[in-house]
């Protein structure tokens, strides 16, 4: 049976990770985290002091990183030149210091490339914010999942909550949309509805919910691809 490539983009916090890994796993498939890559870059910026805003720094530094993406026990590992650095990068400093590394062109086009090497034999589910309009235009399905920023605001706190880290709603709210807006009037692989891209609407829905509605599409299209 032919192995499909599935693209799930969407705003921040929108479930998009919780549900891409959850459908890997089901279908056998490889789970990518791409948000993690522009994440560990930021990380790599703030511990050696170059400004988020300097491209050209940003983009040497991302060129000479080594990064690895592993799946285990339904956890994805990320190692930044064999360090793993995946609780690190899930911060609220990461958050507010990662949306000009994110716009920046040279750093989106290592990542592209990489991102397209990870995913190419198909078998793998890979989420972010151009997955479907850049990384993998051709994907056989592409999901662009949405949810309100209070819902997601609530989301995201709870998850910050559960790894000890006590933050406001309204400042969790605030980061969220500080973060969309980035993301969608940048220039280069804007937050985007790719025109073929299913959009869900995840405001109402339960994590499993989210899940089998993926499921079901990515039956269908690989039964009949
Ligand atoms: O989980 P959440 O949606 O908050 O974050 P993420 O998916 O880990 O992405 C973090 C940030 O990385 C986003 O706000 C985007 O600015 C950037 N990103 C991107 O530009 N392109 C991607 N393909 C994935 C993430």
């Amino acid at each position: 049976m032919r192995k499909i490539i599935i693209a799930i983009d969407g705003p921040a916090a929108s479930g998009k990770s919780t549900t891409a890994r959850e459908v890997a796993r089901r279908l056998r498939y490889t789970y990518i985290d791409s948000g993690a890559m522009y994440r560990a870059v930021t990380l790599k910026a703030l511990r050696e002091n170059v400004s988020v805003h300097d491209n050209d720094k940003v983009t040497k530094l991302a060129s000479e990183l080594d990064l690895k993406l592993r799946s285990h026990d339904c956890k994805t590992i990320i190692y930044m030149n064999g360090e793993d650095v995946s609780e690190k990068i899930r911060t609220p400093e990461i958050d507010q210091n990662i949306s000009p590394v994110a716009a920046n062109p040279g750093v989106r086009a290592i990542m592209v490339k990489k991102q397209h090497a990870m995913g190419e034999a198909g078998g793998i589910v890979m989420d972010g914010r151009d997955i479907g309009t850049i990384v993998f235009p051709d994907a056989d399905l592409k999901i662009f999942m949405i949810a309100s920023v209070r819902e997601r605001a609530i989301r995201r706190k709870k998850e910050l909550e559960q790894k000890g880290i006590k933050i406001d709603l309204e400042e969790v709210e605030k980061d969220i949309d500080y973060r969309d807006q980035q993301d969608i009037n940048r220039h280069h692989g804007p937050l985007l509805k790719s025109h073929d891209a299913i959009e869900l609407d995840t405001t109402r829905l339960t994590v499993e919910e989210q899940i089998q509605k993926i499921l079901e599409l990515a039956r269908h299209k690989i039964e009949t691809s």
